[in-house]
């Protein structure tokens, strides 16, 4: 695959599509927008951000339209289908190639695997895929390296645990595939249910050192990082499996105390009960300064691709 830092015009479908040199150039940008999230800006006055949400969200679809705000430009969209003409019947295809008429790019979240790529194969507008389906969240992905390499000052040579639900979840699917491109240790920590899709674990096992256990315990001395994720009901086929794997992994004030002083605890949000709310207050925790990252990196996105 041929890699270059042109970033005008492209679409963002998979994290799969950006080598080392274009991430580190999109966390570089998002360091500088940094000062424009907290001041504003005209750069992006007059261009247009569709957010189209076939499905709930709170920080990815705000986020983007925040980030739109911040750079001068504005936003149109939708957060339910159901009050659209989705609803009578309008296939994903055509509901691209209309709103293309009214934005200049758009941010879309489906259910589907294979949405995001389906859109921009029918859209004259840059895609930003903002979650789909169980598959990827590439844009989630880019405010994690963020958020790692501002607390931590680098990515090389953390160990890096993703915990949860590695089958089902996007979040962690992209960040995977993400971090492979630098020189970590990954661990993978899931009940037996839940691990990593072999797709994934091929397709960076030649890149990155890589341990998957089931005990999260045995591993929280060692890490740098811990990214913990949800046990996302919702995707799962049977209610009985989310059953036997609901609350599985808790992370509270002593899971903490036997981590390293300087560990940080990240988390794509929502959580449920995955984190003790006693730790919102610790050192470690970072999942609300992922949040603000969330802004910088998307307005560097915006602003890299539609050419500013
Ligand atoms: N992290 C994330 O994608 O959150 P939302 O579902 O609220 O957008």
């Amino acid at each position: 695959m041929v890699f270059s830092l042109k970033f005008t015009g492209r679409n963002i479908i998979s994290i799969e599509d950006f080598s080392r040199k274009e991430i580190n150039y999109i966390l570089q940008v998002s360091r500088n927008m940094e000062p424009i999230a907290s001041k504003g800006s005209d750069i992006l006055k007059r261009k247009i951000l569709a957010t189209l949400f076939f499905e709930p969200s709170t920080r990815t679809r705000l986020s983007f339209e925040a980030a739109m705000l911040k750079l001068g430009g504005s936003t149109i969209g939708f957060a339910d289908a159901d009050i659209t003409s989705v609803k009578k019947g309008e296939n994903l295809s055509d509901t691209i190639r209309t709103i293309e008429n009214y934005a200049d790019i758009i941010a879309l979240r489906h259910p589907l695997e294979g949405s995001a790529k389906l859109a921009a194969e029918f859209s004259r507008v840059p895609i930003l895929n903002a979650g789909s389906g169980a598959e990827e969240h590439p844009t989630q992905a880019l405010m994690d390296l963020y958020t790692i390499q501002k607390e931590k000052g680098r990515i090389d040579g953390l160990k890096i645990a993703l915990v949860g639900d590695l089958r089902y979840g996007r979040t962690v699917h992209s960040l995977a595939c993400a971090l492979s491109l630098f020189d970590i240790e990954l661990y993978l920590i899931s009940p037996e249910s839940l691990r990593m899709r072999k797709g994934v674990v091929d397709s960076i096992k030649n890149q990155v050192s890589i341990t998957e256990d089931k005990n999260l315990d045995k591993i929280i001395p060692q890490i740098d990082v811990l990214y913990i994720t949800r046990i996302q009901k919702e995707r799962f086929p049977d209610p009985a499996e989310y059953s036997k794997v609901k609350g599985v992994y808790k992370i509270d004030l002593k899971t903490i105390s036997s981590g390293k002083n300087d560990l940080i605890l990240l988390h794509p949000l929502p959580r449920l009960d995955e984190i003790a709310s006693e730790v919102d207050d610790t050192p470690q925790a970072k999942y609300f300064q992922q949040v603000w990252n969330g802004i910088v990196v998307r307005m560097a996105l915006l602003f890299l691709v539609l050419g500013a």
